[in-house]
């Protein structure tokens, strides 16, 4: 039975005591300096101005020049998300509040409640290009029916790893009885798993957003009866051993504490060192344990270890049956602006339960 759970949300911003009122007519880069200087925004015209007013704090912030180094993109990025984020929007009646602005179904949805509040407009972009997303729904190549990503949660937008996760289950002899999906995000891989033939899937992530949507699209998709899911952090909440243990992690190092929806990008330094230690108490003895990974950390200098590596030379929890890789396909204009981008690939770990040698 599925307990009601509380997602996360943009919580409403309190208003300082004098805020800017920001119309198009406004000196946007008086603005933008007060934005720099820790002050709140307002826009009080129409939707368009808080766009235009975020495209020239966006300039003035990363400047028009070359890209810098990958740790320099991020300081910058860290300067934009906090300037941006004290330029406010009003909502009113689960409607942004000012004219020319989109309708976002999840202003009902997740402030039920709420009448009147504020909440930054990039909040409001993330909220506006989620729905786009809930709306429309993403057709993975490797499921027959679209899913419908809730609100806050990871989804793939680059498929490599769910092919090279489809050929190997394609090839998988062993029992179906049972598998693990830990971190399962938007639950892609546990539908793959039920298309697959396994029987029950015990799903779980640390994120209750991701939670929801997976009991909304295993309804969908007719395999309500296949998946378990629970909030919870790695194994926590289990109990039962499985035949398959799947896990796609974050696949970078976190620097510093990750929360939302980084913890779907950035790992935490001990992440692989508890998953290791649990995966063994939860495998059953001839299960096989997957992990999909990339050469994302290395390729962007941001990984000196490859995680996978670190477990195997230094543990015997685990030893390796295979590693298959393939190369990621050229991604979408974003992606590209990385320039390593053409060296990536993705891989797929098979491990088994290590064996004393006789
Ligand atoms: C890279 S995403 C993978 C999502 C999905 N399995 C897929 O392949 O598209 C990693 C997921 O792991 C979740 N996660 C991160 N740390 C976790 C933890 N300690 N316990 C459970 N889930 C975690 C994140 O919230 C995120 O949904």
């Amino acid at each position: 039975m599925e307990t009601q759970i509380q997602p996360h949300r943009p919580e409403p911003v309190v208003l300082d005591d004098e805020p800017q009122l920001v119309t198009k007519k406004t000196d946007f880069s008086e603005v933008a300096t007060q934005l720099q200087a820790s002050y709140q925004a307002v826009i009080n015209d129409e939707y368009p101005t808080g766009i235009r007013l975020l495209n020239h704090l966006k300039k003035r912030i990363f400047g028009t020049g070359k890209r810098g180094s990958y740790k320099g993109y991020r300081n910058l990025r860290s300067d934009y998300h906090e300037a941006s984020n004290r330029l406010l929007i009003p909502v009113e009646d689960h409607k942004i509040a000012v004219p020319k602005a989109p309708e976002i179904g999840w202003l009902e949805k997740l402030y039920p409640e709420e009448n009147r509040f504020y909440l930054t407009l990039p909040q409001i972009q993330g909220l506006n290009s989620s729905w786009q997303w809930y709306q429309k729904g993403i057709q993975f190549p490797v499921l027959d029916q679209p899913v419908y990503p809730f609100y806050g949660t990871y989804f793939p937008t680059r498929f490599d790893h769910l092919i090279l996760f489809d050929k190997w289950l394609t090839k998988y002899q062993g029992s179906k009885a049972s598998a693990y999906d830990i971190g399962a995000g938007c639950g892609v891989l546990s539908f793959q798993l039920c298309k697959h033939g396994f029987d029950q899937v015990f799903a779980s992530d640390i994120n209750p957003n991701a939670v929801i949507s997976i009991q909304e699209n295993a309804r969908y998709l007719g395999v309500g009866n296949c998946i378990s899911v629970q909030v919870c952090d790695l194994f926590e909440k289990w109990e039962q051993k499985a035949d398959l243990i799947v896990f796609n992690p974050p696949w970078l190092p976190a620097g510093e504490e990750a929360s939302g929806l980084d913890q779907a990008i950035y790992y935490p330094a001990d992440l692989f060192e508890r998953f290791f230690d649990q995966a063994k108490e939860y495998l059953s003895d001839n299960g096989k344990l997957v992990v999909l990974f990339s050469n994302l950390g290395q390729t962007t200098g941001t990984q000196s270890h490859h995680p996978m590596d670190e477990e195997l030379e230094a543990h015997q929890r685990f030893q390796k049956i295979r590693v298959i890789k393939r190369k990621v396909k050229g991604g979408s204009k974003k992606t590209k602006r990385r320039n390593n981008r053409h060296q990536e690939y993705v891989e797929l770990w098979e491990l088994e339960k290590w064996q004393k040698s006789t």
